[in-house]
């Protein structure tokens, strides 16, 4: 298939308030022309992306949404389709929790879980038909993370969310050959967002990759329609010593790490 071109097409970004979504679709509409559905729970910051975009040239729609509840990604899904035609969307809305285990709680789980994956599968077993009937050559992209390609220790719900998007996403992009719409699957390390903010990854504020680089590199792979992509020269060797290091000995590097950085904010509550 041919790169995909969002000059002048609709692309849904979920996310977009913050962080990679919001840098990803301040990109999208920037620097390729794509008008944007922007998807969120904060109105207020959708609302401010529409002020700054539109001036460029591009139309965004704002839709507010919890993407935790069933009924909402429907919503989002229905009113996105109904008008002009969809050409992408960037499933990027996330959640993690950095700390022991227990203290996730299953409530927290549940939320993870929706947000990470359950929504995720609902907007992609809907999207993937609708794009192969558009017949425009469109596309998904599942912001899975670093985290999804081998085990993290203190992440350990998330790193199990986003072990599954990789799963999913690549079978898909199997799945999809022929049918003239794409999936890629991106997975990024550390970036500096909300995400990243609290104290307790104070300790590793050196490893993380500044979210317009990260942005950029995921809509290349996106637009290039990889199967896998891993943004940076640095992350990209650290997912081939993922592999051929023993898992054992890779994840038991992370977690003296994190072990570290949260002890150091421990102690400085
Ligand atoms: N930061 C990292 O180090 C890192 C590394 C690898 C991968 N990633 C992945 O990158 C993606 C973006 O993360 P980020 O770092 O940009 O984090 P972020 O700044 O915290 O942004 C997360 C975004 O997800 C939205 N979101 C969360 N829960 C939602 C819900 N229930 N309904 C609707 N929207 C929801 C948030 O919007 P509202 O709060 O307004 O709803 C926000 O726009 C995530 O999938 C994350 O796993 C991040």
């Amino acid at each position: 298939m041919k790169p995909m071109d969002f000059r002048g097409r609709w692309v849904l970004v979920t996310g977009a308030s913050s962080g990679l979504g919001q840098e990803m679709a301040r990109q999208l509409a920037r620097d390729h022309g794509a008008n944007i559905v922007a998807v969120a729970r904060r109105a207020e910051r959708l609302e401010a992306l529409k002020q700054e975009l539109e001036p460029t040239g591009v139309k965004v729609l704002p839709l507010t949404a919890d993407l935790q509840k069933t009924e909402d990604v429907d919503r989002v899904i229905d009113r996105a389709t109904e008008g002009e035609p969809l050409y992408g969307a960037v499933l990027n809305a996330g959640i993690t929790h950095f700390g022991d285990y227990h203290e996730l709680g299953w409530e927290g789980f549940q939320r993870m879980l929706s947000t990470n994956v359950t929504s995720v599968v609902r907007f992609t077993e809907r999207l993937l038909p609708y794009l192969e009937k558009q017949g425009e050559g469109g596309g998904v992209m599942l912001v899975s993370s670093m985290a999804g390609l081998s085990p993290v220790p203190y992440q350990a719900a998330y790193s199990g969310t986003k072990a599954f998007l990789v799963h999913y996403g690549c079978s898909l992009y199997h799945e999809l050959q022929g049918k003239n719409v794409s999936i890629t699957t991106f997975a990024p390390g550390g970036i500096a967002t909300e995400m990243t903010e609290g104290e307790r990854f104070n300790s590793l504020r050196s490893w993380l990759m500044p979210v317009d680089r990260c942005a950029r590199s995921g809509l290349d792979g996106f637009r290039q329609r990889k199967y896998l992509h891993v943004p940076g020269v640095l992350y990209k060797l650290l997912a081939t010593l993922s592999n051929v290091a023993p898992e054992p000995f890779s994840s038991s590097r992370v977690a003296a790490e994190y072990r570290a950085s949260l002890a150091a904010a421990k102690r400085a509550e």
